[in-house]
């Protein structure tokens, strides 16, 4: 397929990445998300992130005029009318999901593929409330977009063969390294990363100062930073929101929330993009 156009849907931590390394590999874009203000700071901080490249002599004033022109913004799903591709990532919630893809099923043109950055839900109920499953996948990337390499790439239990070769051959396009994954709760990263972070705020709830757990497991463990940093840096109710589903799906204690965690996310401490949640980033 020759992917000229590329829909975000999402304008928040990855949606905005995402946006940004799409721009960045010559795509037009357009980023949409539910309210001007949401658009704008995604929009922002693309051009923030481009701005310190330029400072830091990687990219050149030119570049950065370039990509600006190559993203639009906007209000209205309908705007992906002519997008070959789909990127779905907005919040981690099955039912705001479906109703999405049911939307993006109806406005989208038949050839496009539409993909979920979801954490961990199933792609198989996404791609049914598209009524399109062959042309739903999951294709997950990670936290910072631009920084980080790998790009989850998982079919559901309806995706075409063709759909997976197209994100897999765009991921690549886009500066990642894909990994065909499964469709189980979390795929691979997750599954592991996510009950790594969790188990983490349990030690923290035992009474462990976030700062004392970091600091081990980045000595220790030679981590580029703590599991409570990363978990702020994922958003607290997005890890709250994985943990929950794994012990409905799975049924096991050993996939419960902390406590600490579940605390946080109702006093509206979500991490980094709120200013305060392990740690306080507003001093
Ligand atoms: N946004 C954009 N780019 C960023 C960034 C951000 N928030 N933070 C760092 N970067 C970029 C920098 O611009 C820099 O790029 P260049 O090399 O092109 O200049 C590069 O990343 C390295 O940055 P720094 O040298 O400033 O910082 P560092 O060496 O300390 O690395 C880090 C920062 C990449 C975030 C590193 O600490 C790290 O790898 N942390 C772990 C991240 C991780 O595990 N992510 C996965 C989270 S789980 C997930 O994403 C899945 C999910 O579904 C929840
Ligand atoms: P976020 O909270 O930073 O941003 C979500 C954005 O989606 C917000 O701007 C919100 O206004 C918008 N939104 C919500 N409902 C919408 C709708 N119906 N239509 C359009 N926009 C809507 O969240 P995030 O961290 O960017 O996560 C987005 C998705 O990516 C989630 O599925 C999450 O699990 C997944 N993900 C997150 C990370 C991470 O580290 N944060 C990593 C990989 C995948």
């Amino acid at each position: 397929m020759d992917i000229k156009k590329i829909g975000v849907l999402g304008a928040g931590i990855m949606g905005s990445g995402i946006a940004q390394i799409c721009a960045e590999a010559g795509y037009e874009v357009v980023l949409v998300d539910i309210a001007e203000a949401f658009v704008n700071k995604g929009f922002q901080g693309i051009v923030k992130n481009w701005t310190k490249a330029v400072e830091k002599g990687k990219r050149t004033a030119e570049d950065l005029e370039k990509f600006k022109a190559l993203i639009t913004t906007s209000l209205d799903n309908k705007d992906f009318k002519d997008c070959d591709v789909v990127i779905e990532a907005i919040v981690e919630n099955i039912d705001v999901k479906k109703k999405v893809f049911k939307e993006l099923g109806e406005i989208c043109k038949d050839s496009a593929v539409l993909a979920t950055n979801t954490s961990a839900l199933s792609i198989t109920e996404i791609g049914t409330a598209s009524c399109r499953p062959q042309s739903v996948v999951g294709m997950h990337f990670f936290n910072p977009v631009p920084a980080m390499k790998l790009v989850e790439v998982i079919p559901g239990a309806e995706t075409s063969e063709e759909t997976v070769a197209i994100v897999t051959e765009l991921a690549v396009k886009i500066g990642k390294e894909p990994v065909r994954a499964k469709e189980t709760p979390g795929f691979i990263v997750n599954r592991l990363l996510v009950p790594y972070m969790n188990e983490a705020a349990m030690l923290y709830q035992e009474g462990i100062p976030a700062e004392e757990i970091d600091k081990a497991m980045k000595l220790g463990a030679n981590m580029p930073m703590g599991p409570l940093a990363l978990a702020d840096l994922v958003g607290l109710d997005t890890l709250l929101m994985i943990c929950d589903y794994y012990w409905r799906e799975f049924g096991d204690s050993k996939y419960r929330a902390s406590l600490a965690l579940r605390n946080k996310v109702r006093a509206g401490h979500l991490g980094r993009k709120t200013g305060k949640g392990f740690y306080d980033y507003t001093k």
